[in-house]
């Protein structure tokens, strides 16, 4: 089946999982608890549109979106843990569900006081794993709310971090290479969890309890989901290809504050990166 004809498919099967854009709608609108301690939850001075996530010793926590969306740039303000947040994570992130699931993911994780962060991104294709690319912060992740975007399209995917682009992941389909299903949509979901066994310098670094509850503050949860109406409007889904400008950005970004990029892990791979790692990235 050519590309075409898979988008007029699935066009069909998902016409009437036809995506609203979200814009506008407060947080508690768009999303809910789905685990964790109770006194996690909506903020109401501010309407709901601010979250605030804990981890203590019982449990983490973690809200998920009410919509799927099938493309579309998503958005969450974050303001993570302060201090000594060793073997914590916080995450913002897209998935499908079920078996052979898709993912793309922000996770931040925490250290001990002074300490970096690391910013890790990582994507799912049909269940498997393994894309890892991690940034030191060029700011105080706790210091106050950053932007962490998710511009997933059927073209390329790039995480942008207040507004400039670390990341892109593009669509080498036609060269066998992996991509998120183009028929399968995903909801948003952002989170907390005790992950000492690996966050923080591979595990040295472990929770410190006699510091929870460990906090993680969120805002403004925006999707700008692709008003996505089959293969007609996969051109409008599709527009947003990085300039210039941005491509510089990202250059220098990476220049300045990567810390691992698999593409350049060739002991991992005993020399045989993935395909991707040949093509243009962006
Ligand atoms: C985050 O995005 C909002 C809305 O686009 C903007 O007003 C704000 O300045 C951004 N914050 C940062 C730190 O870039
Ligand atoms: C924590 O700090 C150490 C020492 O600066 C650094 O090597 C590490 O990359 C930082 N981040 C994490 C998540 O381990
Ligand atoms: C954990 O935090 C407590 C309270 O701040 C501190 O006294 C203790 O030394 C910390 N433990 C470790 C292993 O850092
Ligand atoms: C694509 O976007 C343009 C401008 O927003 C709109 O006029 C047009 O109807 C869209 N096409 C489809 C097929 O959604």
């Amino acid at each position: 089946m050519g590309d075409l004809e898979f988008l007029i498919a699935m066009a069909i099967i998902f016409s009437a999982l036809n995506p609203n854009v979200v814009e506008g709608r407060t947080m508690l609108n768009s999303m809910h608890l789905s685990w964790g301690t109770q006194r996690s939850g909506f903020l109401q001075p501010s309407g709901g549109d601010d979250v605030t996530l804990l981890l203590d010793p019982v449990s983490g926590s973690g809200i998920k979106s009410k919509d799927q969306f099938l493309f579309g740039t998503l958005e969450m303000q974050i303001k993570l843990v302060p201090g000594d947040s060793a073997g914590t994570v916080t995450s913002f992130y897209l998935s499908s569900v079920g078996e052979k699931h898709n993912e793309i993911d922000f996770e931040f994780l925490g250290n001990v006081t002074g300490e970096p962060y690391i910013i890790h991104t990582n994507i799912f294709t049909q269940g498997a794993a393994g894309r890892e690319v991690q940034f030191y912060p060029w700011f105080d992740p706790s210091e106050d709310y950053h932007n962490y975007t998710i511009r997933w399209t059927p073209s390329h995917v790039v995480w942008f971090v207040d507004n400039i682009p670390i990341r892109v992941y593009k669509n080498y389909l036609d060269d066998g290479i992996p991509y998120p299903d183009l028929d399968k949509p995903m909801r948003a979901y952002s989170s907390i969890w005790n992950a000492d066994s690996w966050a923080t310098r591979g595990g040295l670094d472990r929770i410190n309890w006699s510091k929870a509850p460990f906090v993680a503050k969120l805002r403004k949860f925006r999707a700008r989901a692709c008003d996505f109406r089959g293969a007609a409007s996969v051109a409008n889904c599709t527009t947003s290809q990085l300039g210039l400008h941005d491509r510089i950005q990202m250059e220098l970004i990476r220049i300045k504050s990567l810390v691992y990029d698999y593409c350049q892990d060739y002991d991992r791979y005993k020399g045989l990166l993935p395909g991707e790692c040949f093509q243009q990235q962006y």
